[in-house]
Parts: structure tokens; C-alpha cells; sequence
């Protein structure tokens, strides 16, 4: 998820571009990037980093142009450097391309250019693909511009938002949208294109919502969108009315909301390209035979906060499909407990920001015995996507609000992968069952937008328990992890004493603590677990507990034991976690919100843990 700006009227190009960028910085910060024609030349300055560095880049020598794209970069394609950051040109600076989303048969279309045209490319960027594709039609159309990002586009696969000019097309800014988000912004004598509305508040509210397989071509005098026939469409202005912050949030009130807002298209994204032609898992790039992992004789899951609940059911997947022992362990304790740990250990470490102090030197440890180090990280080019020997990124976005939402999510789904591509591997699972878990998790995007629509339900119940200071959250199997989560997220952001437990567990002491409305939030997902989480749902009811359950649809008889129920769609009991910590998540952040906590920032917390 990367931001993208044009401009193209009477203002310097430059300036405009880069202070859209600073608004866009929440959609990532690797690296940051402008292009501007000047005086029939692209004049081009990028470097890696958040957008500062770019300023001081540029400091004293701007580049000078009335039309110009510009960049703010997350990093996929090529670790965050001066060289993959974007604008991405060909070889002789003829076009320039900023863009947002993937190419998916960006190897195949290099290796073309490579063989039959004799490009040479200068980065391990997706990007400077489509740059070349657009010159080279550029250069055999004479010059018309649009028909030469229509070329390329025809051949490409997977999701862009792409802003383009070209040195010989003075004056004019071709934009297209395949399933990435881009609007374009009418002024008076000036037009933009951007990722998002932020970008272009200060300069108008007057914008059109661009649809998807659109081109926008923008001079100084308007605005002109095509549809994929190349048909001019006629669309209606959007005005906007948020604030310049509230745009950042997207319209959320805090970037938590829309962090959970955002789970749907996070775990779709992170779910695609990672299935190959034949519906089979495929782990970009990384390479496990199964006699390597025949080799390994332990698997260590290594993480801290929430991600360490992800490898909770990470270890249950893994045992469950591919019956591999897994062992999980705190990072900061990890570290300390003088782990049995060779060449014949496989350490997964899991972790979104990717310098978590305590993760990295756990890793690090593990290494150093020579284990192989697989890690699953939201942050491309991080110091543990770094020093790991391999790196299944989560394609969740940059993640800001303190509170981790949708790189859980996304981790589950990582770790979900793996268990396949493992039990696959090792023959341990049949196609049956192995294609029924991937179809569940193809069908999980729609149904976490069921949960969300759900939203008010969960809203009031926080409206009624907000005031408790203290709560426990109850569950068996996969939900008693899930159920460590949803207390975290509880705990981190209203600062309530919230406990969770497994529910066979309680009467082994804790239940001691029960008393008169105490409330307990029970998850009951598990079907094979139902009767048995419903007697502990009996035994805590009896010393007198408010219990609001948590299962899925057609399980209405919980309602008997319960003062509330909240329900989510139907799925596999292995992969209920991804749901069932949605309405949690909302529970935490109403919550906090009407006992007016600064949700985004909560206390004595960081987004990222560098030290010990
Ligand atoms: C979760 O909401 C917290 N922010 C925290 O527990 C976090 O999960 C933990 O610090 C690990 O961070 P990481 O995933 O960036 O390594």
C-alpha cells in the first residue's frame, strides 16, 4: 500500500506533490519520490526513507516544472533503497510511472524485455516494468501517450493505481486505476490525481471517484476519464467535507477503527499470490523441500504481544494439518531459557513492525545454532525480515494505531498458509480437506465485512459494560487463544483488569474469582468443543457471572446461558479465530472510546518494542 500524487498547472509541480505525499505517509514510509517535467526533460530525485529525507534531498536545487508525479512508498517489490524507490523511469528517462499495488507477472514481462527487447533494469522493483513497457509503445506510437499505458496495461496482471508523464508530452498527466484505490481532484486552472483524499484537501474538495479499469488523462485545462474501451466517461463531482486529519483516517474516528475496517481487503490481499494456477499454496520464494523439512525435528514459534497469539494458532494449525511438534515461547523469555536449538530446528518468528527487540535477538540466538529462520513480517526490508533466511510478508499496510488489528488477522492467515504448504509437503493432509481449509479462507474476507456490519450491536454492549474494571475473557481450544488476544486489546487501550483463561481451567482456582456480575466474555466457536465450553459457560453463570457469549450462527441455544450473544458467520472450527477476534477488537475500541482513553496512542505503549 503505497501513496501516489500528480499535478499538472500553473503552480511549481514540486512543492504541491510533496506536501500530498506527507498526507498519504500513513499508506507507508520506505521511501519517497518526485518527477517533474522540466524544460522537456524528467527531472527525477527519490531517496529512500520517510519524505524528509527527500526534502533535504532536493534543498536548494527543487526541481522545476508545472506537471509532476510524485511517491510515498511501502515496500513489496525490492527492499525499501535510494534505487527501488519510485518514480521508476526506462533507461532514457522518457517516461516516468509512480504506482500503488502489485504486478503480478511483473518476472515473465521483465524476462521478455530482457530476451526480445534488450532492456536492462536497474531494480528488483515491479514498477520499472511498467515504465518500460509504456516507453517502448510510447516511442513506436509516436508519442500518444495514452495509448501507451493502454498497451501495457493490456498486458499486465494484478492491481495498480499508476500516475505517468512523458518528456515529449508536455503538460499532461495519465493516471489508471485496476483495483487500487485513486481520485482525482479538480481545480481552477490545475488538476491532481491522488492515492487518497488527504493528498489533495488543502488545494480542492471538488473530486472524482475514480472506478476501476479507468484512465484519467489531466492538463492544466481538465479532466477527461476513459473507460477500458477508451469510451470518455461522464462522472459527477464528489465534494468533501472531512477535515484534513479526519481524511487520514479515512473517515474513521481513529486509525484502530480503521484498522479493523481495513481486515477484509488486508487478509485478501495477503491471501493472493499466495495460491498458485492449481489452488495449491505457494510461499513467495520460499523454498522448503520436504526433505529439508523431514530434516527439521522441532519447530519454535518466537514472538511477543499479539503476535505471539497468532502463533498460538499457528502451533495448533501446524500440528493439526502437517502433525510437526511445534513449540511457542515468549521472545522474552525465549532468549533466557537456553533453548535446545541445532540445525535440525526450524524458528519462526513472527512479528508486524520487524524490530521488536526481544524477537530479533531470539532470532538472532537461533541462528547462531544454526537453525533455518522463516519469519512473517508486515515490514518490508525490517530488521527481522532481514536476518531471516526466509520472509512471508503480511500484506496488511502500515499499521499505526498502537493496538495491532489487521496484522493479526493477517498473520493467522500466514500461519494457516504455512500449515498447508507444510501438511502438503509431508503428505500428512488429503485434497479434500486440504482444498475445504483454502476455500474457508478465500470465503473469510466476506464474511469478517458480515461481522463488521454487526458493528452497533457490539457498540452497545460496550455502552452498557464500559465502566467494569474487571473482565475475563473464557474459551477452549482455539478460542481460549483467541481469547488472550481479545483481553490484550481490552487491557492495552481502556486499561480495565481483563483475564483470560482456558474455561477447563477455571475451576482449578480462578473461578474463586467469580462473583456476583462478574462478566465474563465466553467464545464458544469451537463445534467440537461446544458442550463442554457450555458447562463451563453453566459453572461460571452459577456463582453468578454476566456472560456475554461469543459463537457462530445456528448455535442459538447458547442464549439460554447467556445474558448476550454475539454471533459470526458460519466457518472451519480451525479458522474461527478470524473472525471471532473481530467483534473483540470492536469491543476493546468502544470500549476505550466511551471511557475517553487516546485509543490510538494508548499509555505507557509503543507501536514498536526496540528495547529490551
Ligand atoms: C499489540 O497490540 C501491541 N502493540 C504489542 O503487543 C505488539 O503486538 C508487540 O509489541 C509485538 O510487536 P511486533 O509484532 O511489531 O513485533
Amino acid at each position: 500500500m503505497c501513496g501516489i500524487v500528480g499535478y499538472v498547472g500553473y503552480n511549481q509541480a514540486t512543492g504541491i506533490i510533496i506536501e500530498g505525499l506527507k498526507k498519504l505517509e500513513y499508506r507507508g514510509y520506505d521511501s519517497s519520490g518526485v518527477a517533474v517535467l522540466s524544460n522537456g526533460k524528467i527531472d527525477v530525485r527519490k531517496r529512500k526513507g520517510v519524505i524528509k529525507n527527500l526534502e533535504e534531498l532536493i534543498k536548494g536545487d527543487v526541481p522545476v516544472g508545472t506537471c509532476g508525479i510524485g511517491h510515498t512508498r511501502w515496500a513489496t517489490h525490492g527492499t525499501p533503497s535510494d534505487l527501488n524507490s519510485h518514480p521508476h523511469t526506462d533507461e532514457d528517462l522518457t517516461v516516468a510511472v509512480v504506482h500503488n499495488g502489485i504486478v503480478e507477472n511483473y518476472v515473465e514481462l521483465r524476462d521478455d524485455l530482457i530476451k526480445n527487447r534488450g532492456v536492462q533494469f536497474k531494480t528488483e522493483t515491479d514498477t520499472e516494468v511498467i515504465a518500460n513497457l509504456v516507453a517502448l509503445n510510447y516511442a513506436e506510437n509516436g508519442s500518444d501517450l495514452e495509448q501507451a499505458v493502454r498497451s501495457a496495461i493490456s498486458i499486465m496482471r494484478g492491481a495498480y493505481a499508476i500516475g505517468v508523464i512523458a518528456k515529449d508530452t508536455p503538460d499532461k498527466l495519465v493516471a489508471y486505476r485496476k483495483d487500487a484505490p485513486l481520485i482525482a481532484g479538480k481545480g481552477d486552472g490545475e488538476n491532481f490525481i491522488a492515492s487518497d483524499i488527504p493528498a489533495l484537501l488543502q488545494h480542492t474538495q471538488d473530486m472524482y471517484m475514480i472506478e476501476n479499469n479507468e484512465m484519467v488523462v489531466c492538463t492544466a485545462d481538465g479532466i477527461k476519464i476513459f473507460d477500458s474501451n477508451g469510451a470518455e466517461v461522464d462522472r459527477e463531482i464528489t465534494e468533501i467535507t472531512w477535515s484534513l486529519e479526519d481524511a487520514e483516517k479515512g473517515g474513521y474516528e481513529h486509525f484502530m477503527l480503521k484498522e479493523i475496517y481495513d481486515q477484509p481487503a488486508a487478509v485478501r490481499e495477503t491471501l493472493s499470490q499466495r495460491l498458485d494456477v492449481n489452488g495449491k499454496v505457494k510461499l513467495d520464494g520460499i523454498t522448503l523441500t520436504k526433505e529439508e523439512l523431514d530434516s527439521y525435528n522441532k519447530i519454535y514459534i518466537v514472538a511477543c504481544g499479539t503476535a505471539y497469539h497468532a502463533g498460538l494458532v499457528g502451533k495448533y494449525a501446524i500440528e493439526k494439518m502437517a502433525r510437526i511438534p511445534v513449540e511457542i515461547d515468549v521472545a522474552s523469555e525465549f532468549r533466557y531459557r537456553e533453548p535446545i536449538i541445532d540445525d535440525k530446528t526450524l524458528f519462526i518468528a513472527i512479528s508486524q513492525s520487524g524490530e521488536t527487540l526481544d524477537t530479533l535477538k531470539s532470532l538472532r540466538l537461533a541462528k547462531s545454532k544454526g537453525a533455518r529462520v522463516l519469519s512473517i513480517v508486515n515490514v518490508v526490508g525490517s530488521s527481522v525480515a532481514r536476518d531471516s533466511h526466509d520472509v512471508l510478508y503480511t500484506w496488511a499496510g502500515p499499521e499505526i494505531a498502537v493496538a495491532s488489528t489487521k496484522a493479526y488477522t493477517t498473520q493467522l492467515i500466514c500461519m494457516y498458509l504455512i500449515a498447508l504448504y507444510f501438511a502438503d509437503l509431508k503428505g500428512e493432509i488429503d485434497s479434500e480437506y486440504y482444498n475445504h481449509i483454502i476455500e474457508e479462507l478465500q470465503a473469510i474476507p466476506d464474511k469478517i465485512e458480515k461481522v463488521l456490519e454487526c458493528t452497533s450491536t457490539i457498540e452497545s454492549l460496550a455502552d452498557k459494560f464500559y465502566d467494569r474494571e474487571r473482565v475475563f475473557f473464557i474459551g477452549r481450544g482455539l478460542d481460549s487463544d483467541v481469547s488472550y488476544e481479545g483481553s490484550l486489546k481490552l487491557k492495552e487501550i481502556s486499561y480495565i483488569n481483563s483475564f483470560a483463561i482456558g474455561a477447563g481451567e477455571l475451576k482449578h482456582g480462578t473461578i474463586a474469582l467469580m462473583e456476583e456480575d462478574t462478566l465474563v466474555i465466553a467464545l464458544a466457536t469451537q463445534d467440537f468443543l461446544f458442550e463442554k465450553m457450555y458447562s463451563n459457560i453453566v459453572e461460571v453463570n452459577a456463582r453468578g457471572a454476566h456472560v456475554v457469549s461469543l459463537t457462530k450462527v445456528g448455535r442459538e441455544e447458547i442464549s439460554q446461558e447467556s445474558s448476550e450473544a454475539i454471533y459470526v458467520p458460519k466457518c472451519a472450527d480451525e479458522i474461527s479465530p478470524l473472525l471471532s477476534i473481530v467483534p473483540l477488537q470492536l469491543f476493546a475500541y468502544y470500549v476505550a472510546r466511551k471511557r475517553g482513553e487516546d485509543i490510538d496512542k494508548p499509555r505507557n505503549l509503543a507501536k514498536s518494542v526496540t528495547v529490551e
